[in-house]
């Protein structure tokens, strides 16, 4: 499969105006994404649980407009017009044109909101392109719907085709958007150890995953609420040239590979090894890039040190990944999770800035709202 195979064909029906709306959740890499090329191409494959309770919603209002020249739009988030937010729309809107070819023929209100609150250091990126984007591709569904009754089969290819189309149009977006549009496990990236997996889309982990895995746990510690230190798209860029580069994106391949192995046995101080690795790496990059950024704060570190004599002591099962700053998500298998929810309240909350905390657990993906 190529991008152009997201061209459309002539769009047949004509639609004055409309509303979607889709529910999408957030994701977290197990395996980090992390330096990428032209076109919002990964260096390195990826793979991620999908979330369950952090999402974002949007409904996106569509009518026809005169003027075929200008992107014309404006966003809201909870009811409040968010011109700070246009750039980054325009930029995404210039990037997938091409392959929705209606977009300036529409004037779109795009009405937005989070089940997590905005200011939480929780990237709404990933949740909120790839909501954006299936809205987008229920535009499209509804621009080359035809009346014509098709088999259950062509339906299920025509299910595929759009989720694959909506996860391409999310990763122009935001890179880690891509792996939110289904769950349980999604891979982005080519690598050889994964069948099916591309650069262009997340695909769903197409093994056999063991039941230790299956509602896995995310205790998302709030340690610093504030706006990201590092923007993604400057942290992507320190990584070219950066002195390890090339080592971290073959390792990012081997421990995909171990991963497959460790999921299908269920093999869980294995998996927590590899998982706690990525997150380190992931920081050990931006401290080793030049400008150099320590995202992590001190109270992430009282967190790791708890985490790690906690487990030590007791022989449970739990660790700890990092986004590229000092959240600390709490990955547990939910079979432990009385006793580690336990020890979170009563050991890590304390650490968390005004004791905020999300419980989370791994999801199936998005949800259309309404048609
Ligand atoms: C550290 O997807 O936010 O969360 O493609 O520039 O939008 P852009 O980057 P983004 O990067 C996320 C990086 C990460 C790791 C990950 O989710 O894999």
């Amino acid at each position: 499969m190529t991008a152009r195979d997201f061209i459309p064909p002539v769009y047949t029906t004509n639609v004055e105006k409309g509303s979607v709306t889709w529910e999408s959740p957030s994701n977290i890499a197990l395996v980090k994404y992390w330096g990428k090329k032209q076109d919002q191409i990964p260096e390195n494959p990826s793979i991620s649980f999908t979330l369950n309770h952090c999402k974002t919603m949007t409904t996106l209002e569509f009518s026809k407009k005169g003027d075929l020249e200008h992107f014309e739009f404006e966003v809201y988030l909870d009811g409040e017009k968010k011109d700070d937010f246009k750039p980054k729309i325009q930029t995404f809107l210039e990037r997938v044109e091409v392959y929705l070819p209606f977009l300036k023929q529409y004037r779109f209100i795009i009405k937005t909101e989070n089940t997590f609150p905005h200011s939480s250091g929780i990237a709404s990126s990933a949740s909120g392109m790839s909501a954006l984007a299936l809205c987008l591709m229920s535009v499209e569904k509804q621009l080359i719907n035809s009346d014509v009754i098709i088999s259950a089969v062509e339906e299920d290819l025509d299910d595929e085709y759009f989720n694959q189309k909506a996860s391409f149009l999310a990763r122009l977006g935001s890179g880690s958007a891509c792996r939110s549009i289904e769950g349980d496990l999604i891979v982005w990236g080519k690598t050889k150890s994964i069948e099916g997996s591309t650069d262009l889309f997340g695909i769903k982990y197409p093994y056999k995953v063991h039941e230790n895995f299956k509602e896995y746990q995310d205790t998302i510690l709030l340690v610093d609420k504030g706006e990201k230190q590092v923007s993604s798209t400057v942290g992507h860029n320190l990584m070219h040239n950066h002195p390890y580069a090339q080592i971290r994106f073959e390792q990012a391949h081997q421990n995909l590979e171990s991963l497959k192995g460790i999921l299908e046995s269920g093999d869980l101080d294995a998996f927590n090894a590899i998982v706690e690795s990525e997150a380190l790496t992931l920081h050990a990059m931006m401290m080793t890039s030049m400008p150099y950024f320590i995202l992590m704060k001190p109270n992430t570190l009282e967190i790791i040190n708890k985490i790690w004599e906690f487990r030590q002591k007791t022989g449970l099962h739990i660790s700890f990944t990092l986004d590229a700053g000092a959240n600390v998500h709490v990955l547990y298998p939910n079979k432990e999770s009385q006793e580690i929810l336990q020890f979170i309240q009563s050991e890590l909350v304390a650490y968390c800035q005004n004791g905020h905390y999300i419980c989370d657990q791994i999801g199936f993906g998005a949800n259309q709202i309404q048609f």
